[in-house]
């Protein structure tokens, strides 16, 4: 009899937005008349902005006409969008060609395929807190997990040192949950570190968008010979909305080699088998985010998404309660008040106010005691939840 992946049994029951997910759907069931408040997966709530819908719209209008009509699409992306992300680099200073640039369906797809590249018997890093996805994916294959704590007290940002001995090394920057941003000197660091041991960094960029401080890097690639040692992942989905679109990116330069093996031919190699491409329709949508008024669009969005961070911060100040975050990221990274537990303060927020955030708890051990809020919740929800916390926390 077939024998299926036993590492199954290593993983946790559920995965953490579906057991959220459940737990809210019970509630519900159970208070019919309750509406709640949805800070909790970081999932968009406005709607793609008028440039992406316009250039939706004229795909289609595309694929009704024999002469523009498009069947299978370049497995690795097709070429007008490869060269628009490879644009959008320049603007920083990051030199591209097209083909370093490889189109995804959304970089949480891409973060567990992506480890195809990798031998079983390779090890990862996890910096925790953490997105529950890195380790569960290594967990499915079976490799070995190094977790490296992060704390209050360096910021979520460690730094490397010679005890750490991994050959994929996870970097997110702005970071989910703890919205901590890596400085170029502490990124430098972990390219240095990750060129000297010859380990990939795999770089989740997905909320560079979010990036208010200007000096800090935005790509990876804008730090010294991070060519040589990282691959990184970036996504629409919290930039522009395409959460449920699904559109996403991956660069991995042609200096990337390990054991000389080249880490792009192998991608192509693997895309090419693996995947007959993202849909024309969707990859057209993608690249009027990045005309001038597309980026003028998404980033209005953004502005409502930051206005609901400040909301948020601004009841958390008045009641006290510690946070990080919600400045150069979408995710506000607290202390739950009153010593409770992650998951107890998760149970006390949906009975006591309606409001769903996410336990610390589900990004790695050390975040217990903590919590995240999601900022992509609507205006109203968001300022309705500010109201409750105050109204449950504030001092009499
Ligand atoms: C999150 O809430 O951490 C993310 O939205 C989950 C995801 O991107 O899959």
């Amino acid at each position: 009899m077939i024998t299926p992946n036993t590492n199954y049994n290593n993983l946790k029951d559920s995965y953490l937005f579906y057991n959220i997910a459940q737990k809210t759907k019970a509630y519900l069931e159970n208070n019919p008349d309750k509406k709640l408040l949805r800070l909790g997966i970081g999932d968009v709530s406005l709607p793609l902005c008028d440039e992406v819908i316009k250039a939706l719209h004229t795909a289609v209008d595309d694929q009704a006409v024999k002469e523009s009509f498009h069947g299978y699409m370049p497995e690795c992306g097709a070429p007008f969008l490869r060269q628009t992300i490879a644009d959008y680099y320049k603007k920083r200073g990051v030199a591209l060609s097209p083909d370093e640039v490889f189109v995804s369906s959304g970089a949480s797809d891409e973060l567990g395929d992506i480890l195809d590249l990798f031998d079983r018997s390779s090890s990862c890093l996890v910096i925790e807190p953490a997105y529950p996805a890195y380790v569960d994916a290594n967990v499915m294959a079976g490799r070995k997990i190094v977790h490296l704590s992060s704390n209050k007290e360096n910021g979520f940002l460690p730094v490397p040192d010679d005890n750490i001995k991994a050959d994929i090394l996870y970097i997110c920057s702005p970071n989910n949950p703890t919205g901590a941003v890596f400085s170029r000197d502490q990124l430098q660091a972990w390219v240095d570190f990750a060129n000297e041991n010859g380990s990939v960094i795999l770089f989740d960029a997905a909320y560079e968008a979010f990036i208010e401080d200007e000096t800090l890097p935005h790509s990876i690639f804008e730090l010294d010979n991070a060519q040589t040692c990282a691959i990184e992942i970036c996504s629409l989905s919290k930039t522009a909305g395409f959460t449920g679109t699904r559109l996403g990116y991956t660069v991995i330069s042609k200096s990337l080699v390990r054991n000389g093996m080249n880490l792009n031919d192998m991608w192509v190699r693997n895309r090419t088998t693996k995947t007959n491409g993202v849909s024309y329709i969707i990859q057209k949508g993608g690249a009027a985010v990045f005309t001038d008024e597309g980026q003028r669009q998404i980033h209005d969005n953004i502005k409502i998404y930051k206005n609901n961070a400040k909301i948020l911060m601004e009841a958390l100040d008045e009641v006290g309660i510690w946070y990080t975050g919600g400045k150069n990221a979408p995710y506000i990274w607290l202390k739950c008040p009153n010593n409770m537990g992650s998951w107890e303060l998760f149970d006390f927020l949906l009975n006591k106010a309606q409001i769903v955030g996410t336990p610390g708890e589900g990004f790695g051990s050390c975040g217990e005691g903590y919590f995240r809020f999601s900022t992509f919740g609507s205006v109203e929800d968001t300022a309705l939840a500010a109201e409750r916390l105050i109204q449950l926390f504030g001092k009499e």
